[in-house]
């Protein structure tokens, strides 16, 4: 028999059509997203050109999707939706390094490069070394993990944002960390920068008066037998933006201090003529047993 539609009683009658979901969890997360959803709709009462407005945008949104650009991810980051679902899926365990978000940068396959050598091919920006150890929770070293690394220029660009500019492959590496874990490569300090503002997302950040920056950072993908993989940045101290990062990813653990460095003893050890800044990152995987 038919109910009559009311404002108190909608919810409950489009929970109601999802009950003979066979699978639990769609009907779970359905059933949870529509209750929020009109309760966001009561409690705001929007006008009939407010709503066409909301469609408008998030049809535009995924207008904007194409192989290259995801939209949908930037908005869901500019939410701080995408570190929320990243977050909760890597509850820190002991001391194990904290995560943060993957972004739109990461290319399939960095090239892989022997420890100490450089992924910088451009050779403007302040010169600095990376270093750090691979453990696990334990505190045993992990010989062998692997280490996707990536970051923007000293001009706040990926090379894949200037083909014509950066080499490809400018920024990024595969690493392999040694027989006591360890791991080291030379670059620049990366700059903050934008993300992508041509889009909607771009129009909400304008019409919000919120900025569009990223504070500096270095991107790591560490995996390692037996443990689970991580992805996480490290933070430039002291980077404007450090206190307002536009995707909200930054974790105070995550902040690294790139300390000058003028001693040219050490830069020859790294293969380097001059004054430099040193990072200094040890990373700890929680083993995949805890998942
Ligand atoms: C990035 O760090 O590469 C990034 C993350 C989220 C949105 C845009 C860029
Ligand atoms: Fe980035």
């Amino acid at each position: 028999m038919a109910t009559d539609f009311t404002e108190e009683t909608a919810a409950d009658a489009v929970v109601d059509s999802f009950a003979k979901t066979p699978d639990p969890r769609l009907r779970e997360l359905l059933s949870s997203l529509v209750r929020h959803l009109h309760a966001f709709v009561r409690e705001t009462e929007p006008t009939i050109a407010e709503w066409e407005r909301a469609i408008e945008f998030l049809t535009a949104t995924g207008q904007k999707c194409d192989d290259e650009r995801q939209e949908f991810i930037l908005l869901s980051d500019v939410l701080g939706i995408s570190m929320l679902v990243e977050t909760i899926n890597n509850r820190k365990s002991g001391g194990a390094t904290e995560s943060t978000v993957l972004g739109p940068f990461h290319v399939v396959k960095s090239p892989r490069r022997e420890l100490g050598e450089s992924i910088d091919f451009v050779g403007t920006g302040t010169p600095c070394v990376v270093i750090g150890r691979v453990l696990s929770a334990d505190g045993a070293p992990l010989p062998g993990a692997e280490l996707d690394v990536w970051q923007a220029s000293d001009q706040g660009f990926y090379d894949v944002q200037q083909p014509d500019v950066q080499p490809r492959a400018n920024g990024r590496g595969l690493f392999t960390a040694d027989a006591d874990g360890a791991f080291w490569f030379r670059t620049i300090v990366p700059s903050h920068y934008p993300i992508p503002t041509d889009g909607p997302v771009g129009t909400l950040l304008l019409s919000t008066e919120r900025h569009p920056y990223r504070p500096a950072h270095i991107h790591f993908i560490v995996t390692a037998p037996g443990h689970r993989a991580l992805t996480t940045h490290i933070f430039v101290a002291g980077s404007p933006y450090i206190e307002s990062d536009a995707v909200f990813a930054v974790k105070k653990s995550l902040i690294k201090e790139f300390s000058l460095v003028e001693d040219p003893e050490q830069a020859a050890r790294y293969g380097l003529a001059g004054s430099f800044c040193l990072a200094n990152f040890d990373i700890i995987l929680q083993p995949a047993a805890e998942n």
